[in-house]
C-alpha cells in the first residue's frame, strides 16, 4: 500500500489517505477532532497542529522531513500577520505526503473537555449549540436571480453541510451590507440545539470574525444569583458575578414569595421585573469586567427552582403554593434570551432553561445531578445543595431520587441574631477549647486566626461583623463538642458547664464569641434561639435525606456531596456533630463547590448533556416532602444533636 499513513495524537486515530490529502481532510476522513472556522481558507488558525518528525517505534513509522508539503503562500501570510507558534502548521493547508505523526494541541480540538473530571463528576466535552463559521457565498447573478440569503444558505450547505438557517429580521436587514463589505465572505452565528432544521442564525460579521462568543451560565438562587461569563468554544469562564436575588424585599424565602404573588394583584409581575432587572445587570457587569461586547453574549443558559423559574419566565406562581404543586410546564425550554427580559446582550441571544424536576424540585437539582452524575455511580451517593432550600438527591446506577426540603435561611446565616452573609467581617470559622471553653475562630477576608498576633489589624476597618452560615454550624458544634450544650440543644449555664464566656440571655444563655463593644464593634453570640434555628434547619435536612433512605430502604449511604457556595465552606466534620448529614466516614464527605452553577455551565457548553439531563430527569423518583408523613417522623427525631434516634458511629472514632 503506497498511500500514506496518518497517526493522530492524542486520540491515536491511524489511517492511510491518498497522498496530497490536507491534514484538515485526514482528519475529518477518520473522525479526528480538529477544528475548523474558516472551513479551510487559511483565516482562523482553528486547525493548527503540530507535526511531529523521526522515528516513532511506538507506532512503527519513521517521519521524513518532507512528510508534509512545505508551508505555502497562505501559511506564510498568516504567519507574517498573525504569527504560528514555532512548530505548527495550518491543517487545512500542509498537505500530507509522506507518513506522518500529528499531534492535535487542546486549542485545536473541537470537542475538547469542559469540565475537569473529578473523582465522581461527569466529564463533558464541548459541543456548544451556538458557533462560528466563516461562509463563502456566491456573488449574485442577473440570469440566476437568488437573494443572498438564499445563497448564504446554499454556501452553509455546500461547505458546511448543513441545513438553511433562519436570521432574525434586524440581522436579515445587515446580511447584504455585510456581504458586500467582506468580500462574499461573512462569518455567521449559527445556533443549533434539538433541531437542525430550526437552525438561527443569531449574528453575522462582515468577512472573518474570530470571535469568541460567549454564554452566560447563571444560577438563580432565591437569595443570590451567580452569573458566569463563559466562552462558548472553550468552555473556560472569563468573569463571573454574584448579586443579591432583589425579589428579597417581597419575601425571604419561597413561600413567602408565592404569598405575595396569592395576595397583591400585579405581584408575581413585579417579581419578575425585579429579578430581570438584576440578571441585566449582571450580564452588564460581566460584560465590563471582562471586556466584552455584549453582541458577543449569544446564549444563556438559567437553572433555579420551580419558583424562580416561574417568575423568572413570567409565569405566576400560584400553583406552586398548594398541592399538587402542578408546574406550568417542567420541560426544558429553548427560547429567545429577550422572552426571559436578558436585553443586555446580544438582541438574538437564545436561553436554554434546565428541565425541572417536580413541584418543588427544580432545574438547581437538574443542573447538581448534570454536574454530579448520581446515575453513574457504583455506590451509594447522598448529594445535598443547601440554600434557603435544601435540594437532596440520593441514588446509583440502579435508581435515582430527589427530594427538596425547607431548610429556611439559617444556613445562610440569616434569623441568627448575629447573622450575616459571607462577607468580609463575618466569622467563617470557629473552634472552641474544651478545657476551657475558650473560642478562636477566623472572619472572612482575613488569615489569621482570632488569637494570633496582629488579628485585630488584620482585620481592617471592617473588623469583626458578625457570623455566617458556616460560623454558626461550627460554632453550634464546637459548643457540642465542648459541653456547653446538651443533646437536646440547650446552652448549660456558666456555673454548670464552668465556662465564663456564657451569659445569662433572659430565661436562657448565649455564649460569647466576640465582644467589639469596647472597640465600638458589636457583641457577638450564639444565642438559644441561634441554636434553635440551626436545629429546624439541619432537622430539615436530615429528614429529608431520611425520607429518600426509606425510600430504598437503606440505613445508611457510601458516601456524600456537599454541594453550593455553602457546602464549599462547612466542614464534613461538623456539618456531622450537627446531624446535618448521615453517618459516614469522613473521608466520604467531599465538597462539590457550586454543581448547580457547574450544571448551568455544562448545559451552556454541550447540546449532548442538555438531552443527557433531559432523559435523566424522567426517571428521577421525585419524593414530595411536603406531604410525606414519615417527613413529620423525621424532622421531630432529628432535633437532637446529632440525632436522637439514629447512630452516628463515626463520630464515636
Ligand atoms: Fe481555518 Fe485552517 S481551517 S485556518
Amino acid at each position: 500500500d503506497c498511500e500514506p499513513l496518518a497517526i493522530f495524537t492524542p486520540s491515536g486515530k491511524r489511517g492511510r489517505v491518498p497522498a496530497g490529502t490536507t491534514v484538515l481532510d485526514a482528519a475529518r476522513a477518520l473522525g479526528v477532532d480538529l477544528d475548523s472556522v474558516c472551513g479551510g481558507r487559511g483565516i482562523c488558525s482553528k486547525c493548527q497542529c503540530a507535526p511531529l518528525y523521526g522515528a516513532f517505534p511506538k507506532h512503527g513509522v519513521t517521519v521524513a522531513p518532507d512528510a508534509l508539503s512545505p508551508v505555502n503562500a497562505v501559511e506564510t501570510r498568516y504567519d507574517e500577520k498573525r504569527g504560528l507558534k514555532p512548530g505548527r502548521r495550518l491543517g487545512c493547508q500542509a498537505r500530507i505526503l509522506g507518513d506522518v505523526v500529528i499531534d492535535v494541541p487542546p486549542e485545536s480540538q473541537l470537542h475538547r473537555q469542559v469540565v475537569r473530571k473529578a473523582a465522581e463528576a461527569r466529564a463533558v466535552e464541548m459541543d456548544p449549540a451556538t458557533r462560528l463559521l466563516l461562509v463563502e457565498v456566491a456573488s449574485p447573478d442577473l440570469h440566476a436571480p437568488s437573494g443572498d440569503l438564499e445563497r448564504l444558505n446554499a454556501a452553509l450547505a455546500a461547505q458546511w453541510g448543513l441545513p438553511p438557517a433562519r436570521p432574525s429580521l434586524p440581522v436579515l436587514a445587515r446580511l447584504q451590507a455585510a456581504l458586500r463589505k467582506g468580500g462574499w465572505q461573512v462569518t455567521v452565528a449559527l445556533h443549533r440545539d434539538r433541531d437542525d432544521a430550526a437552525a438561527r442564525i443569531l449574528d453575522l460579521w462582515p468577512g472573518f470574525f474570530e470571535g469568541p462568543l460567549y454564554g452566560l451560565a447563571i444560577d438563580l438562587g432565591s437569595t443570590t444569583i451567580a452569573a458566569h461569563l463563559t466562552d462558548l468554544a472553550t468552555g473556560e469562564v472569563h468573569a463571573s458575578a454574584g448579586a443579591m436575588n432583589p425579589q428579597i424585599r417581597f419575601g425571604e424565602d419561597l413561600m413567602s414569595r408565592v404569598s405575595h404573588a396569592m395576595l397583591n394583584p400585579g405581584g408575581a409581575a413585579a417579581m419578575t421585573a425585579a429579578v430581570r432587572v438584576a440578571l441585566n445587570d449582571l450580564a452588564d457587569g460581566l460584560a465590563v469586567q471582562a471586556g466584552v461586547d455584549p453582541r458577543q453574549i449569544v446564549e444563556a443558559t438559567l437553572v433555579c427552582n420551580p419558583v424562580m423559574h416561574h417568575l423568572a419566565l413570567g409565569i405566576d406562581p400560584v400553583e406552586l403554593g398548594q398541592a399538587p404543586f402542578a408546574l406550568a410546564s417542567s420541560d426544558a425550554l429553548d427560547i429567545a434570551a429577550a422572552d426571559l427580559g436578558l436585553v443586555s446582550i446580544n438582541p438574538a441571544a437564545r436561553a436554554y432553561v434546565l428541565p425541572l424536576i417536580a413541584g418543588h424540585v427544580g432545574a438547581d437539582a437538574a443542573a447538581v445531578a448534570l454536574s454530579e452524575a448520581p446515575e453513574q455511580s457504583d455506590d451509594l451517593v447522598l448529594i445535598v445543595d443547601v440554600g434557603t432550600n435544601a435540594e437532596i438527591i440520593l441514588g446509583n446506577r440502579a435508581r435515582v431520587l430527589a427530594c427538596s426540603s425547607p431548610t429556611g435561611p439559617a444556613f445562610e446565616g440569616a434569623e441568627i441574631s448575629s447573622g450575616q452573609r459571607a462577607a468580609p467581617g463575618a466569622i467563617e470559622r470557629v473552634r472552641i477549647d474544651p478545657a476551657t471553653g475558650e473560642p478562636r475562630f477566623r472572619v472572612i477576608g482575613c488569615d489569621l486566626w482570632s488569637d494570633a498576633p496582629g488579628f485585630a489589624e488584620a482585620t481592617g476597618a471592617t473588623g469583626v461583623t458578625g457570623i455566617c452560615g458556616s460560623g454558626i454550624i461550627e460554632a453550634v458544634a464546637e459548643m457540642r463538642m465542648a459541653g456547653l450544650l446538651d443533646g437536646s440543644g440547650l446552652i448549660g449555664s456558666a456555673e454548670a458547664t464552668g465556662c465564663a464566656r456564657i451569659i445569662p440571655e433572659g430565661r436562657t444563655h448565649a455564649y460569647v464569641l466576640h465582644d467589639g463593644r469596647a472597640a465600638g464593634g458589636p457583641l457577638i453570640a450564639v444565642t438559644q434561639g441561634d441554636v434553635r434555628a440551626i436545629q429546624l434547619a439541619k432537622s430539615a435536612l436530615y429528614a429529608g435525606a431520611r425520607l429518600l433512605m426509606d425510600r430504598i430502604g437503606v440505613d445508611r449511604v457510601d458516601r456524600v456531596v456537599l454541594a453550593g457556595a455553602f457546602g464549599a465552606h462547612v466542614s464534613p466534620l461538623h456539618a456531622m456533630v450537627l446531624g446535618m448529614i448521615p453517618d459516614v466516614p469522613l473521608d466520604k464527605v467531599r465538597s462539590a463547590g457550586n454543581a448547580a452553577g457547574t450544571g448551568a455551565r455544562i448545559a451552556l457548553c454541550s447540546r449532548a448533556a442538555r438531552r443527557l439531563i433531559e432523559g435523566n430527569v424522567r426517571r428521577i423518583e421525585k419524593v414530595e416532602t411536603a406531604v410525606e408523613p414519615r417527613f413529620q417522623e423525621h424532622f421531630v427525631a432529628a432535633n437532637a444533636l446529632p440525632h436522637a434516634t439514629d447512630p452516628f458511629p463515626e463520630l464515636a472514632r
